[in-house]
Parts: C-alpha cells; sequence; structure tokens
C-alpha cells in the first residue's frame, strides 16, 4: 500500500512562493447539506476559515490573495441564500478595520458594486479606506464579480478614453488593457484553487488565469485548512512553468 507522505515532504520554497493566489471556495453548500443545515451555515463556516487561509498565506508572504464570494451568476440563487450571502459580507467588512489591525493587510473589492445595496456599498468604501495603507498581503473579494464583465467594463472604459482616435486606437495593446481591469493594481495571478471537486473556472479571472497554474481537491471549502494551502502552494513549486517557451 501506498501511503502519501504529507507534512516532511512539504517544505516550502519560500523564494518561489506564488505572488497572488485566487480561490474558487466552492463547496459550501454540500458542506452544509451533508451536516442537515442550512447552505447559509456551509458560508459562514466558509468565511471563517478564510481568516485562517488569510493570516498562512499573509504570513509566508504571498501578495495578494482573491477569493470568489459572489458571482455575477449568483443572483439566480434562492432570495433567501443571497441576502445570507450578502448580510455575512456585511458583517465582515463592517469587522475588517478590527480584523486587519496588526495583521498589515490591505481589502479590494473586484467586480460590479453598483447593484449591491447602498449600506454595502458605503461599508466597501469604509474597508477599504481605513486598511488602504495596508502593505502586506492584499485580500481581494471578488463580490458580484464575473471574469467576462470584468473584461467588458474595462472594453467600455477603454472605448470611451480612446474614442476614434486611430493613433490611441493603434496604441491597445494587452498592458494597456490590462491597466483597466479591476485588478489591474495586483501582480499576475500564479495559481488558481478550487475544492470541492469542481474543475472548471466558472468565469473566474478569464484574462488573469491565461497562464496561472490550476490546484483541485476534493476538499469544500468550509474544511480546507492550512496544510491543504501549503500542499497546494508546494506542487505549484514543484510545476514546469514554461509560459509558452521551451527550457
Ligand atoms: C460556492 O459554494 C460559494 C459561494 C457562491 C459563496 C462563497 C462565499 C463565502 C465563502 C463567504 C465569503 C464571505 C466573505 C466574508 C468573504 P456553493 O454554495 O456553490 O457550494 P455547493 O457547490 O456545494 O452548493
Amino acid at each position: 500500500m501506498f501511503f502519501k507522505k504529507k507534512a516532511e515532504k512539504m517544505e516550502l520554497d519560500m523564494e518561489r512562493i506564488p505572488r497572488h493566489i485566487g480561490v474558487i471556495m466552492d463547496g459550501n453548500g454540500r458542506w452544509a447539506s451533508r451536516r442537515g443545515l442550512p447552505r447559509s451555515a456551509g458560508h459562514k463556516r466558509g468565511a471563517d476559515i478564510l481568516e485562517n487561509i488569510c493570516d498562512y498565506c499573509n504570513s509566508i508572504g504571498v501578495k495578494a490573495l482573491t477569493v470568489y464570494a459572489f458571482s455575477t451568476e449568483n443572483w439566480a440563487r434562492p432570495q433567501g441564500e443571497i441576502d445570507a450571502l450578502m448580510e455575512l459580507l456585511y458583517h465582515y467588512l463592517q469587522m475588517v478595520e478590527e480584523k486587519f489591525k496588526g495583521r498589515n493587510m490591505r481589502l479590494k473589492i473586484s467586480g460590479d458594486i453598483s447593484p449591491l445595496s447602498e449600506k454595502i456599498q458605503a461599508a466597501i468604501h469604509h474597508a477599504e479606506e481605513v486598511t488602504a495603507s495596508g502593505c502586506g498581503m492584499v485580500l481581494n473579494i471578488a463580490l458580484n464579480y464575473g471574469g467576462r464583465d470584468e473584461i467588458v467594463r474595462a472594453a467600455r472604459k477603454l472605448c470611451a478614453d480612446v474614442g476614434s482616435n486611430p493613433e490611441k486606437i493603434a496604441q491597445i495593446d494587452e498592458k494597456l488593457f490590462t491597466s483597466y481591469l479591476d485588478m489591474a493594481d495586483l501582480p499576475e495571478v500564479d495559481l488558481i484553487i478550487r475544492p470541492s471537486g469542481e474543475k472548471r473556472l466558472s468565469n473566474f479571472m478569464l484574462w488573469q488565469a491565461a497562464y496561472a497554474e490550476f490546484w483541485y481537491s476534493d476538499i469544500c471549502w468550509p474544511d480546507f485548512k492550512e496544510e491543504d494551502m501549503q500542499q497546494a502552494i508546494y506542487d505549484y513549486q514543484n510545476r514546469d512553468r514554461r509560459f509558452g517557451g521551451v527550457k
């Protein structure tokens, strides 16, 4: 029989920590249903788990952690679940100043926040403002976020700036386009993690994912631990990244 040796094999190379990690926090609903709990209990537990994962990532020098909290497609869920998620997010935003104290972290929200309630929008602006000087890890919460929507909104802003000026149109390149995206100020995403056994991107970081490494696991997000993140980073460090070139 083969046993997967874990801890002793997983020493991380601190020189090659991924700069930016994206996480699709999946499996909350299944985790709750298996325990006879409402789906919202899975989301609540998912938000709690996020704190440990943030601390771990911040402590090893990850520069940005992007988490998928609510997609542009999640509006199709039952209203009760949407309300519970929004309440959870609002509560989290209100606690951010206190939670981030001493952690030197910055909060950022990516996505189109305009359809969210005024109460949540105000809480977002406040949370971003009070953590703005944090120069440790950025926790980037993708909220009413969709990769396609991010690209469309960027295209609209870019079009408004260049108009029909042929010289400006000729200057459009990947670098310029990237600067119009929600996540323009974050480093390139190196690693995308999806727990719960699903193996798809679900409209997450479509532009940014071009050369990201993927890591999947059957563990549901509410059971995700620091050791799982460590395993994901360890596996990432053992990949051969060629970016389309040859070695
Ligand atoms: C996907 O799992 C998860 C979501 C749509 C919501 C994720 C949100 C949180 C973990 C809360 C985040 C809160 C903060 C404060 C950032 P699912 O519900 O689709 O799970 P399932 O596939 O098992 O049904």
